[in-house]
């Protein structure tokens, strides 16, 4: 039996805890750090993720016996080398392998080294080169902060004199790269792999909702909902984008002496001229992680162990049912919080009481024993499960509708799921 460690502490890790408490081959699941929410599934330790040194200790305490990781930052900060170096088995990619995220400009050059199809791009280490770039480029132009953003550092440019004002307030130096992409246009969807060098295990497929609000209008945020199954992309589209992005990338990492062991994340987007990546992460995507791991019918954790043992992974049964999760923000969010409003009571219970509907807390805190309030930009998921997209919609929108008052204080889209099926 394996007893489970999840680091991290948003609505990914508690979707994982939930996974790992379905599992049959697990006999216990803690997590550090945790959250309130995730303290009423599993025990919690307020042990910050970057303390590697505590969080060996406590597995060793705890007679942990396999340590998966949920968020980029202690991935980028070296966390699997420290715990590989300590002898215990996490499910996490090395600090080398990990670029492939925390390095938007190592990602592009592998990906342009294995022939994987991304947007054409240059990259800048002094900001003069970027300002006369972005004077003669075309539009619209993207541009990237190298580097972890928490999914805020990119900017879509529809003019020259918006590039040049974002650039103002950037630093582009030899610390600060800045990576200007070619604007891709089509239709995003995610796809995610368990991996172990060049073995893997695919996940159901998953469509985030990046933008602030309907239509994929305003600021970036890190997730405003996602929906699974993605109906749009056929079987055999997806086959590709396994044979041409993600098998040539994962031996691209092999050959460069950084086998990729872990949740391996592909943004990608169908242009016309066929599937391209927009980023790679090193990690389960957040919020895809609460409606992709619900429809799992196998054993996740039993999954992880065969690929890290060397065994053929078994594909994982999936369930034949959509989930579309929104997520409620605070007022103000992605830019300067206004508020933090309390989680309504009869949204909470009417969750608890429908096998159908599930409550994932990403960013709220326990303040009594009936009463959870918001303590972050967003604040939980609410997801529904049915025989297709249209009936989660109905399901979920019809709850928020009776569940939150008129001026409920939460911002939420009203058109997730709405991009997933075909048109
Ligand atoms: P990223 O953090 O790289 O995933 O980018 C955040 C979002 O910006 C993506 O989900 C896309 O919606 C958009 N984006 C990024 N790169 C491009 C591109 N080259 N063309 C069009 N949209 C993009
Ligand atoms: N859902 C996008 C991400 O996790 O980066």
């Amino acid at each position: 039996m394996e007893k489970i460690l999840v680091i991290g502490h948003g609505g990914r890790e508690m979707a994982l805890v939930k996974a790992f408490l379905r599992s049959l081959s697990v006999s216990g699941v803690i997590c550090a750090r945790g959250s309130d929410g995730i303290a009423e599934l599993c025990p919690c330790f307020d042990i910050a993720e970057d303390d590697f040194t505590a969080l060996i200790e406590l597995t060793r305490h705890e007679q942990i016996s396999l340590v998966v990781v949920g968020p980029e930052q202690p991935l980028a900060a070296g966390i699997s080398d420290a715990f590989a170096k300590a002898g215990i088995d996490i499910f996490a990619p090395t600090q080398a392998a990990a670029r492939i995220e925390s390095s938007k400009a190592y990602a592009k050059k592998l990906m342009q080294r294995v022939g994987v199809p991304s947007a054409a791009c240059q990259i800048f280490q002094d900001k003069a080169s970027a300002l006369s770039y972005v004077e003669q480029a075309a539009y619209p132009l993207v541009l990237k902060e190298d580097g972890l953003r928490g999914g805020k550092g990119v900017r879509i440019c529809f003019s020259v004199h918006e590039a040049l004002a974002h650039l103002e307030d950037l630093r582009v130096d030899k610390d600060n790269w800045l990576v200007a992409e070619q604007f891709l246009e089509g239709f995003e969807f995610s796809l995610i792999v368990l991996a172990d060098g060049t073995r893997t295990l695919t996940l159901p497929l998953a469509q985030d909702h990046k933008a602030i609000g309907d239509g994929n209008k305003g600021p970036n945020t890190g997730g405003m909902g996602a929906v699974s199954p993605v109906p749009r992309v056929s079987e055999e589209l997806q086959r590709l984008c396994l044979q041409k992005i993600i098998e040539p990338v994962l031996k691209g990492l092999v050959e460069e002496g950084h086998p990729f062991r872990g949740f391996l994340y592909a943004g990608l987007m169908m242009t016309a001229e066929g599937p391209e990546v927009i980023e790679f992460n090193a990690r389960l995507g957040d919020p895809e992680a609460e409606v992709i791991l619900p429809r799992l019918r196998g054993d996740l954790a039993q999954a992880i162990r065969h690929l890290i043992n060397g065994a053929s992974p078994e594909p994982l049964p999936v369930c034949k049912e959509s989930c579309l999760g929104v997520v409620l923000a605070a007022p103000g969010y992605p830019e300067k919080l206004t508020g933090s409003p309390l989680l309504p009571p009869v949204l909470m219970e009417e969750v608890r009481k429908s096998d159908d509907l599930d409550f994932i807390h990403m960013g709220s805190e326990k303040i009594s024993e009936k009463q959870w309030q918001a303590a972050g930009g967003r604040v939980c998921l609410v997801s529904a499960s049915a025989p297709d997209i249209p009936s989660c919609r109905e399901r979920l929108y019809g709850l928020l509708d009776r569940a939150l008052p008129p001026d409920g204080g939460f911002t939420f889209r009203r058109d997730i799921g709405n991009y997933a099926e075909k048109n």
